[in-house]
């Protein structure tokens, strides 16, 4: 399940401009800010592989990486820009919405949610836009680091919460891992779960 090699391979802004070789991948979603390309560095082990910013909406368009010569990770700009012109919000929404419709070869969702604030709605409503069109999806939570010491709770309430509100929408829950990209929590369990969902 390991990485052994990784290559950036293209940015598109739209969903037809992706690669055309059939390869399986897996999306990395969530809100601005969530921890997409921190997530990404953790994965690949390379600091600055994914550009990173403390900035929301560093990432703007539909991103390939290469693993292994052999399945993608792809990063996607984040949901929920609070500064985004409405436009750019539209066309967020018709790019990436056309990007899961569309894509054949997606293996699953990531959908990243941060463990270390209390469940936010436009992370509810994208979790059942997924689940509505029957679009695969793992939880990843981010930012566990975040809560330490006597205050060591509030992520777990804040997951078990977040857990609460999806489980109307799914009969079966989703799968869901705990990471952080400062400490590599969470790093090799992720690894394992994305080579069973590829089926090697
Ligand atoms: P956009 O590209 O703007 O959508 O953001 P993004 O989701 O790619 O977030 P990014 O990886 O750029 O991280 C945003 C901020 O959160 C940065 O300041 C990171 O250092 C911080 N961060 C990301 N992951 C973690 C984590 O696991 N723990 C902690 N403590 N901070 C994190
Ligand atoms: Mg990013």
């Amino acid at each position: 399940a390991q990485i052994k090699q990784v290559e950036f391979v293209k940015s598109s802004a739209r969903a037809r401009d992706c690669p055309k070789d059939n390869r399986p991948e897996f999306a990395i979603l969530g809100r601005s800010n969530v921890g997409k390309s921190s997530l990404i560095n953790a994965l690949v082990r390379k600091k600055e592989f994914a550009l990173t910013s403390k900035k929301p909406g560093k990432t703007q368009l539909i991103n390939h990486f290469l693993v292994n010569k052999s399945w993608y990770i792809v990063d996607l700009p984040g949901y929920g820009f609070a500064n985004a012109s409405q436009s750019a919000r539209t066309d967020w929404s018709s790019f990436t919405k056309g990007y899961f419709l569309n894509r054949d070869t997606l293996v699953a969702v990531l959908l990243l949610v941060d463990a270390s604030i209390p469940p936010q709605q436009i992370d509810v409503d994208c979790a059942n836009w997924l689940g509505r069109n029957n679009i695969g999806m793992t939880f990843v939570f981010t930012k566990c680091d975040k809560i330490k010491g006597g205050k060591g709770k509030r992520s777990d309430d804040n997951i078990k919460h977040f857990q609460d509100l999806i489980s109307k929408y799914y009969k079966e829950p989703p799968p869901w891992i705990m990471t952080s990209s400062v400490t590599g929590l969470g790093r090799d369990e992720l690894l394992l779960h994305m080579s069973q969902l590829r089926n090697y």
